[in-house]
């Protein structure tokens, strides 16, 4: 990596650029913020290890200026023996880490390996959100969370690969969209992309729709077709629901992959093909293999390479952004929502993953009245799943009791003396319950 060093003291400065220069980095250093900032300014820095007690610009202000030239700069503040709060603020500045004086360098080189694969990770990002913004059809791909970004630059790595790739993960997470993603960041993005589900094709089909068959070769074939393989060629074939294929065609499929061959149905003459295979399942096709539902050879052919894709649960960072994506393309006025609304939609536990967040957002669009999303247009099982959160009674009882009182407020516009009514209480305790949670009426 290309390292910069700030630090006035001379024998620390050498020492830690002796030692990283060994471990074979690129190392500059500087002995004062301005000289750092020079240098900042001509050499592509990738870290920076920043003294924080240096005459003139200290580490954190010196931190502050090279972060708004790159934000992308790694930086390891380095702090005084037991400055636990200057660690913490420096963090919020944007440093990737701290370590005390004096530095063990054993820890240093583990921080540094760590910061490295974390810029590899960005690198690749960056390439994928730059591919994807040059795309010829549109494919938006949300995905900050570090889950996402680790697995979209594993994809950018698989994606060159002439490999077959397993994409698996729960139903909703996004597999088909990794799998349109893969072919575009392969190296034939405009060669054809072709789709089979697995599950959707009826069994005596499925030959002929994967290999193709000729003029009568059995009754209804009145024309010759050219099947998934041959349309695909050069491209990517993508095998959907990959777990569900019966079988006969399983073998099937193993000796097209295996010979890279197939022969249309009712024919002798055999077609080389060279397609790129993605598979994608949300069954656990292991387990599948272990007792007998699929060939382990065909598995191994197809799971070359595989990328898990996390379930949402795992990722909530993302909802948010994905809330908006969604809000952008489904609302048909300007709407908000209300905070208490994020809150729940963050909470949720979404078993059908980001396809289920979708459909809450086009549902409660539909729904909503005003131009206010509020918890109760969500559907009931995210206005009650406290599953992800299993908190105390009373913080159960609290989330229950606003729900209410917001969805009365609501029903009876906001007139405060119907909604205590339909409640069953006094005003005044309505008034002071609002009070307690900080309940306003929307500004529309
Ligand atoms: N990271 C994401 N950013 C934006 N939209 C996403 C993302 N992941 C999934 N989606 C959207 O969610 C929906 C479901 O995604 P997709 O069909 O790719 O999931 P899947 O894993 O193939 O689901 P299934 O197992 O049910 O086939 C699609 O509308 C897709 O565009
Ligand atoms: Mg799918």
């Amino acid at each position: 990596m290309n390292i910069l060093i700030a630090d006035d003291d001379p024998m620390q400065r050498e020492l830690l650029a002796g030692f990283l220069r060994k471990q074979g980095h690129e190392v500059h250093a500087a002995a004062d913020g301005t000289e750092a900032l020079e240098i900042f300014r001509r050499a592509p820095i990738q870290l920076a290890l920043l003294d924080h007690r240096m005459p003139g610009m200290t580490g954190d202000q010196v931190l502050e200026r090279i972060k708004a030239l790159n934000p992308l700069v790694r930086a390891i503040l380095i702090t005084a023996f037991g400055a636990v709060d200057m660690a913490v603020r420096v963090m919020k500045l944007g440093a990737d880490d701290f370590l005390e004086k004096p530095v063990d360098l054993v820890q240093l080189l583990q921080k540094i390996e760590l910061l490295e694969q974390r810029v590899a990770v960005t690198a690749d990002v960056i390439e994928v959100t730059e591919t994807v913004a040059n795309a010829t059809l549109p494919i938006e791909i949300i995905g900050t969370s570090p889950a996402m970004q680790e697995t979209l630059s594993l994809v950018r790595r698989v994606a060159d690969s002439p490999w077959s790739v397993l994409i698996h993960g729960e139903t909703g997470t996004g597999k088909e969209l990794i799998a349109r993603l893969i072919h575009l960041l392969g190296p034939t993005p405009d060669a054809p992309f072709v789709e089979v589900n697995c599950a959707a094709i009826p069994e005596n089909l499925f030959e002929s729709e994967l290999f193709g068959h000729e003029k009568g070769a059995f009754t209804g074939a009145e024309r010759t077709h050219r099947g998934c393989f041959e349309r695909a060629a050069s491209g990517t074939l993508f095998l959907d629901e990959v777990g569900e294929l019966p079988p006969a065609l399983q073998s099937k499929l193993l000796r097209a992959l295996q010979e890279k061959r197939i022969t249309r149905v009712g024919s002798e003459r055999e077609i080389a093909v060279s397609t790129r295979v993605l598979a994608a399942t949300n069954r656990d096709l292991r387990a599948l293999c272990e007792t007998g539902q699929f060939r382990e050879d065909l598995y191994f052919r197809l799971r070359v390479l595989d990328v898990a894709l996390p379930p949402l649960r795992q990722r909530r960072e993302d909802i948010p952004s994905l809330i908006e994506h969604f809000m952008t393309r489904y609302a048909r006025r300007p709407t908000r929502l209300a905070p208490e609304t994020l809150d729940r939609l963050v909470r949720y536990r979404y078993p059908g993953n980001v396809r289920e967040l979708e459909h809450i957002i086009q549902r409660s669009l539909t729904l909503a009245r005003g131009s206010v999303l509020l918890p109760a247009d969500l559907p009931e099982e995210v206005r009650t799943d406290l599953s992800a959160d299993q908190g105390l009674l009373q913080e159960r009882l609290d989330a229950l009791e606003r729900d209410m009182l917001l969805a009365a407020l609501e029903q009876t516009d906001w007139i405060q003396t119907h909604a205590a009514e339909q409640l069953g209480i006094s005003e005044r305790v309505l008034r002071y319950k609002l009070g307690k949670y900080g309940i306003r009426r929307p500004e529309t």
